[in-house]
């Protein structure tokens, strides 16, 4: 089963980029940038890295982010993520920046924005890897902050495809954004959201009726509500489930009890992904092998999550019916 995860061609859709920061990379770039971290080593960074809930890991994720100044540093934060994507077979991902995050501590926005992309462009050219970007806004900031986001990416418009909303979720339900998401749409952004990792049921009834959201990051709270999961399954929208994620953010209190087969068998459309894999210990061929194993998952549902994960990914249907016949090859030679 290991052999055919790793070779079996997928692509990521929940990814945060700067949940991609490993520590050797981070002190490697604090150090450059003279900008001190409280660690001495990465073995004490990785001690550090043990949380309760989502706040928790939320508080020392924007810590990290703090070394992040120069355009190269976003260029080489997402290039080592790239290699990483080439180095499991993952053909396309889609990755999710905070902007507000850099912008609110003076870094540009064109900084941030260039330094992602011109890594993205590099990555299609040199490993054959295709991206598309999701500007994220950060729930716990007023829908002003966001709108002052949207309006900074406007002139780079052709480099994002999509809208995001992460960050603590529990108190800042997607009512809050109502607007700005009217006005991202409008703009030309395919509105997507984080709902139901800590939040219950209705921040994902929010996010489908209020924001028209095309895809639920997590989504795990769901289960709440049957008339919700009918009206998932009636959308045609898909989840991005984060199995390491859900169980380091005790989500999901064991790997044995996450609720992936039972959100296939459901009906539910589920993809595979790692969130943040520098903080969750794993990327996503790790999060595919730990719920395989917990969950006795068959090459089936192997290929079943892989093909969701091109199908309900944001690429053209060209692009799409491509790489699902890539993957369809790989399944017929290796079931
Ligand atoms: N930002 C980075 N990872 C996140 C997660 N899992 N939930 C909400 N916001 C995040
Ligand atoms: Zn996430």
């Amino acid at each position: 089963m290991k052999n055919f995860i790793e070779n079996l061609p997928k692509a990521e859709l929940h990814l945060h980029i700067e949940g991609s920061f490993e520590p050797a990379q981070m002190f490697e770039i604090a150090q450059r940038n003279a900008i001190e971290i409280p660690f001495k080593s990465v073995k004490e960074v990785e001690e550090a890295y043990k949380f309760d809930c989502l706040q928790d890991f939320l508080d020392i994720y924007y810590q990290g982010a703090n070394v992040l100044i120069k355009e190269q540093d976003f260029y080489d934060l997402t290039y080592a993520y790239l290699q990483k994507c080439a180095a499991q077979n993952v053909r396309h991902t889609e990755i999710m920046f905070d902007p507000q995050t850099h912008t609110d501590r003076g870094v540009a926005f064109e900084t941030v924005i260039k330094g992602i992309s011109n890594a993205c462009a590099d990555a299609q050219t040199k490993l054959g890897v295709s991206s598309l970007l999701i500007m994220s806004f950060l729930r716990h900031l007023p829908e002003e902050s966001a709108f002052k986001t949207l309006e900074q990416s406007l002139p780079f418009k052709h480099l994002i495809t999509a809208v995001g909303l992460d960050s603590s979720e529990k108190g800042n339900p997607p009512s809050k954004f109502k607007n700005v998401y009217k006005a991202s749409v409008d703009a030309g952004y395919i509105p997507l959201a984080h709902a139901g990792e800590e939040g219950d049921a209705s921040y994902v009834w929010e996010a489908l009726d209020i924001l028209g959201i095309k895809r639920i990051d997590h989504g795990n709270n769901a289960l709440q509500d049957p008339k919700l999961i009918e009206e998932i399954i009636k959308q045609d929208i898909a989840l991005t489930v984060c199995p390491l994620s859900n169980t380091a953010l005790q989500v999901v209190k064991d790997i044995k009890d996450h609720p992936l087969k039972k959100m296939m068998d459901l009906g539910l459309k589920v993809t595979i992904n790692s969130d943040d894999p520098a903080y969750f210990g794993g990327q996503v061929n790790a999060n595919y092998m730990a719920v395989q194993k917990a969950l006795n998952l068959s090459k089936d549902d192997l290929y079943l999550l892989a093909k969701n994960s091109f199908e309900y990914s944001l690429l053209s249907k060209n692009k799409i019916n491509k790489y699902v016949e890539e993957l369809n090859t790989y399944y017929k030679a290796n079931s």
